[in-house]
This record gives C-alpha cells, sequence and structure tokens, in this order.
C-alpha cells in the first residue's frame, strides 16, 4: 500500500497578492469554529473510506494556514494520527507568514506536533515586498525566521526571484543573504503571471514586464550556482535541500504517490479498491463548509484516472525531479511501459541535445532539460 501524503488547505489570508492564483480568500472574520469543524468532518469521511494505511507526511498548506487557531492544528494532526498509521518519522510541515503576529504563534504550532515550518519571505528587499504586495517586511521576516530555527527541527522559506527589472547581479546578492538565514531548504520560484491575478491584467496593459527568456535562464542558472556554495542542491526545479532534508510530502506529488488533500479546492489521487481516484472538492469556503456541514464532504466529481492520463500526470511531475522517473515504478502507477509514453523521435532528439538522460532504469532532466521543462514535455509526452 502507498503511504500517504495528506494535505489539508487553510483558504484564508489577510490581503491577496497580486501574483497568486491559489485559492485564497480575504474575510473580515473568519469563523474559526466553523471551518476547523468542517476540516475534521471531512477528513474523518474521508479516512473512512480510505480505511486505515501508512502516513508519510501532513502539509498545512493555503492559502495561509498561520491564521489557524493552534489549536485546530492539533486537533487535525491528533485525528490524522488516530485515523491512518504514521511512519514514525511522520513530516508535519505548515506555511506560515511572516508577519509579526503570525511568529509570534510559532511556538504553538510546534506545540501542535508541526515538525517543520515553510516561511512565505519571498524578498528581503522592501520595494520588491511592496510590489509583490506583501503585509510583512524584510526585517519581520528575518525575525521570523530567526525565530523559527530556534523552534523547529526544520525550516523553509520561499523566494519568488525573475522580478520586473531585476539583475542577475541584484538577485545573486539578495540570495546570498537569504542563504545566510537558511537552514535545510529553500523553494525559489521565478515569478509567473498567473490568469486572473492582479499581476496579470497589470502584464497584459505592460505595466509589468517580465525578464526575458535568456535573462530568466541565467537567474536560474545563477540560482543553482549560489545554493550549490551552501550545500543546497535542487532536487526540483524550483526546490533546493541537503541530501536528506528534501520535502517529503512534496516528493510525494512529484513521485505521483498516492495524496488526500481535505478542505476547499483540494484536490487528491488517492487509490481506492484497485483505482486511482482524482479527487476535488469545493473551492468557495462557505458552500464547500455547507457542503461538509450536510452530507460529510465538499466532494466535487470524483473520476478514476485512466492509465493513459496517470502516465501523462506522472511524467509532468516525475522530470520535475532531479532524480527522475523509475521506469519500473512507471509501470507500476500507470501500466503502461514508460516508451509507450513518449513520442519516440522527441525522446530520442532530447537524449541526444543532452535535455534528457536515461540510465539505471531511471529517465531525467539534466539541468539544460529543467531549463525548458515546459516546451519539451509538451513534445515529448504523446
Ligand atoms: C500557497 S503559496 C503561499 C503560502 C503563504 N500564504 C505565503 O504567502 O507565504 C506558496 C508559494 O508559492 C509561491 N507563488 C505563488 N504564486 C506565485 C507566482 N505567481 N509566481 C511565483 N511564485 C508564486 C510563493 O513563493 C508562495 O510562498
Ligand atoms: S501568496 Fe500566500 S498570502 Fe499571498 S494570497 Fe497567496 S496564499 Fe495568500
Amino acid at each position: 500500500m502507498e503511504p500517504l501524503a495528506l494535505y489539508i488547505h487553510w483558504p484564508f489570508c489577510l490581503a491577496k497578492c497580486p501574483y497568486c492564483d491559489f485559492n485564497s480568500h480575504v474575510r473580515e472574520r473568519i469563523d474559526q469554529h466553523r471551518f476547523a469543524a468542517a476540516l475534521r468532518a471531512e477528513l474523518a469521511w474521508e479516512a473512512a473510506r480510505l480505511g486505515r494505511r501508512p502516513m508519510a507526511s501532513i502539509f498545512f498548506g493555503g492559502g495561509t494556514p498561520s491564521l489557524m487557531d493552534a489549536q485546530t492544528v492539533a486537533d487535525l494532526i491528533e485525528d490524522a494520527r488516530r485515523l491512518f498509521d504514521p511512519l514514525p518519522d511522520l513530516e508535519i510541515t505548515l506555511e506560515a507568514n511572516p508577519t509579526s503576529v503570525e511568529a509570534a504563534r510559532l511556538a504553538a504550532f510546534r506545540q501542535a506536533g508541526v515538525n517543520r515550518i515553510s516561511l512565505g519571505v519571498q524578498s528581503l528587499k522592501a520595494e520588491s515586498l511592496t510590489m509583490l504586495g506583501r503585509q510583512h517586511s524584510a526585517d519581520q521576516a528575518i525575525a521570523a525566521l530567526e525565530r523559527a530555527r530556534k523552534i523547529f527541527p526544520r525550516v523553509s522559506f520561499d523566494l519568488i526571484y525573475a522580478r520586473p527589472g531585476q539583475s542577475e547581479a541584484a538577485w545573486r546578492a539578495e540570495l546570498r543573504q537569504a542563504l545566510a538565514l537558511a537552514s535545510d531548504h529553500l523553494s525559489l520560484y521565478q515569478l509567473t503571471i498567473e490568469p486572473g491575478t492582479a499581476f496579470f491584467t497589470s502584464h497584459a496593459r505592460g505595466d509589468i514586464v517580465l525578464p526575458d527568456d535568456d535573462t530568466a535562464a541565467a537567474l536560474y542558472d545563477a540560482t543553482a550556482e549560489e545554493a550549490g556554495k551552501f550545500g543546497l542542491l535542487p532536487y526540483e526545479v524550483s526546490n533546493y535541500a541537503r541530501p536528506g532534508s528534501e520535502s517529503r510530502h512534496n516528493l510525494a506529488y512529484w513521485r505521483y504517490g498516492d495524496y488526500a488533500g481535505i478542505g476547499p479546492g483540494a484536490h487528491g489521487r488517492v487509490s481506492v479498491d484497485g483505482a486511482l481516484l482524482a479527487t476535488r472538492r469545493h473551492r468557495a469556503p462557505e458552500p464547500w463548509a455547507e457542503r461538509v456541514e450536510r452530507d460529510g464532504h465538499g466532494s466535487t466529481d470524483e473520476v478514476p484516472v485512466a492509465s493513459d492520463e496517470r502516465a501523462r500526470e506522472m511524467l509532468l511531475m516525475g522530470l520535475r525531479l532531479t532524480e527522475g522517473i523509475d521506469e519500473a515504478r512507471f509501470f507500476t502507477r500507470t501500466g503502461i511501459h514508460l516508451d509507450a509514453a513518449l513520442d519516440a523521435d522527441i525522446l530520442a532528439r532530447a537524449l541526444e541535445a543532452d535535455y534528457l538522460a536515461r540510465d539505471n532504469g531511471c529517465l531525467r532532466a539534466t539541468p539544460e532539460g529543467r531549463k525548458r521543462l515546459d516546451s519539451l514535455l509538451g513534445a515529448l509526452v504523446a
């Protein structure tokens, strides 16, 4: 039985960041009690149909889960531990925003059982934090990081780079400052313009101009080089860790393992009675809660994922990883041989061009291949 990765979504934020298309909502008042009860109810419903199975990780994502009552986090962890069989080294991550209010609550999350924190720092530059619409200053982010490192055995933080007008020299300097504050893990994302966001409108108007492809590629190389000097190695396109400190939860997504998603808008891929089910919850928080109160769960449609779709999803996920895709596991998870899922001509050319490598029963994208992964995947996946 695949060990389970459990995702729990908290859909609220203090403000909506102009670049973000995650399922996050701003409310004047949040009925903490109602949403806590609904999350617990939906977790119990999901566990009842999944049955007791090994659980490798829990991830509280958002939105801004550091706005949850610590007691809710504690209750959900306790429920999950009781409903599943936690592995001895269960990883429990919570995403936190580094405002001073939330930093003050970190110890309570640790007490609730969280053992890994992921802080949304985004930038260490005042003008960039303003541009990104963040609710915290660079000093607050640094203070939150320092506090987190005293409290949690594992700490990660996120930065967004390839911002408008950012030079390679400026990014290297900012990244070096960040690396001096890092412990075992960093997520370093290039800014993307997502439909439906405020940045999408500004970008369409020409008010925001992203670095061109060559500059973005140079920034990507600079990122890997600087992180490498600190012993943080890229194990996924945007994720860097000391060996052994990779996020086990996110690895479950990229290795196409089983994951259950609880809360508004959460997705899951869970094996039930020999089929892999794609699960999805209602996105809007209040209607989701109403459904849970009425039916015990807020699921929308649930469909078994056909083998060719499993193959496509596993390729899109697995080639993001430095380790690549294990061919034997690919067959076990999809029922399709890796070669049958790929365009043979593009595969041959990508191997020849050194964008892909195939050895020891694995297919992986090389660093050059990972830089152009989207176009590579578009052509490769049959
Ligand atoms: C669920 S979000 C944020 C968690 C938390 N609420 C916060 O803001 O810190 C996870 C991460 O995705 C990244 N992200 C979101 N939208 C992005 C975008 N359009 N481009 C690049 N990175 C993005 C940010 O670094 C963010 O911290
Ligand atoms: S980046 Fe984080 S804080 Fe900002 S809107 Fe998205 S989820 Fe909320």
